[in-house]
């Protein structure tokens, strides 16, 4: 197991990335519970509780099991009324303050959870448990929680912190290929704006990762956190640095609003927003033609990117929309080299057009 320490101006924690993780939470858990008595609660979707529930149930004692509580799959569960009805549910199993709830599952149950965890009785402490490489790389670790608006994703949140991170990636074992892949892009956008070993790491460990091999994992999950943990510890409120992580995900989250989140994966999408950002990079000559190819072999060799269509003037205008996009000013994160990120807010409509106009080239065939 490795421990990486996320320090930041408002929390501090542990992230524990390792095999074998599961059958010994229940000790890690008591140890961070306010009280002996403290009760523990366990938000998980059906599914994941079917698949690993046993494994993380196994270690507590008879009389202490957890309780578990339920959010269906998909992002349209991501709603305020489910941290509602999911509040009731705390409040009449008897959750108090001391209580201590693990959110196990993807990033979903993450954002939700921890969303749930700040605003129940004004804040409980809690923990998350993730399962899917994204939310093991990505969004357990920074202490963003929240749930969508129909109007837009994310739009109400909060920032809580866990007391601990435990990414057990044997839990990925179960995860479908695809989202093993989605979630593979988010460590390939962390090698390529801060770490350069693990841009090589991930170029030269293909097939093993691919393959799942709990080794190769571990080594892919602790460095990306690592990597996110350093950039939030220097910037927790997105403020300067932070922004670099958002590297891709000015276009990929503009693929994914006018694709009405159907047809790609968060990190599907940040994939082709990532090719989008090396070739403004490129044609801007900020980045050197090598690294722009090995950046793109890399993205190509974790595909098959899947397909889309979509216009231009739509893809613009969500991606003026974008919430990062401060006043007017187009904030961009572009990349001067592997392991080097840059941002700038000088990038023009023209710029992105023939970015955009060469993406849609493959991504429509
Ligand atoms: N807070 C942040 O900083 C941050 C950062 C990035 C993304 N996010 C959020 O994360 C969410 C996406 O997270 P996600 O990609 O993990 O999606 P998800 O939570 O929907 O999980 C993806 C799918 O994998 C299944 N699954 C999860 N673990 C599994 C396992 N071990 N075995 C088999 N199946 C498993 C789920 O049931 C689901 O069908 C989005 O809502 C996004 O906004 C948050
Ligand atoms: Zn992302």
């Amino acid at each position: 197991m490795r421990t990486i320490h996320v320090k930041t101006a408002s929390a501090s924690y542990p992230v524990h990335v390792g095999s074998n993780i599961l059958p010994h939470l229940a000790s890690h858990l008591r140890k961070l519970t306010p009280k002996t008595s403290s009760r523990i609660f366990v938000l998980t979707s059906p599914q994941i509780w079917a698949l690993w529930g046993r494994q993380l149930a196994s270690a507590f004692p008879k009389e202490h099991l957890p309780t578990v509580l339920f959010l269906p799959v998909g992002e349209q569960y991501k709603r305020l009324s489910n941290v509602e009805r999911l509040a009731i549910e705390l409040s009449q199993a008897g959750a108090d303050r001391s209580s201590l709830l693990v959110a196990f599952g993807g990033g979903i149950i993450g954002d939700l959870g921890g969303f749930l965890a700040a605003i129940f009785m004004r804040g409980i402490p809690y923990v998350q448990v993730p399962t899917t490489l994204l939310a093991q790389v990505d969004s357990s670790v920074g202490g963003k929680t929240g749930v969508n608006l129909t109007t837009g994703k994310n739009l109400i949140g909060s920032f809580h912190h866990p007391l601990a991170v435990f990414a057990d990636v044997e839990t990925l074992e179960t995860l479908p290929q695809r989202e093993l892949r989605a979630g593979l892009f988010e460590s390939i956008k962390s090698g390529i704006i801060r770490d350069p070993k693990l841009f090589r790491f991930l170029e030269q460990n293909h097939e093993s990762i691919l393959a799942g091999e709990p080794a190769a994992l571990q080594r892919v999950v602790s460095a990306s956190v690592a990597m996110k943990a350093e950039v939030v510890g220097i910037d927790e409120r997105e403020s300067g640095l932070r922004m670099i992580l958002n590297f891709g995900h000015t276009l990929g989250h503009a693929i994914e609003a006018v694709t009405g989140y159907k047809k790609l994966l968060h990190g599907e999408a940040i994939a082709w927003g990532m090719l989008a950002a090396v070739r403004v990079s490129r044609s801007r000559h900020l980045l050197p033609e090598k690294d722009a190819a090995r950046m793109e072999q890399l993205i190509y060799a974790y595909g098959p990117l899947p397909h889309f269509r979509a216009r231009i003037p739509d893809l613009l205008d969500a991606a003026g929309r974008d919430k990062k996009n401060r006043a007017g000013a187009r904030r961009f994160v572009l990349t001067s080299g592997i392991g080097n990120a840059v941002v700038v807010e000088d990038v023009t409509e023209a710029e992105l057009i023939s970015a955009l106009e060469s993406i849609l080239r493959e991504a429509v065939r």
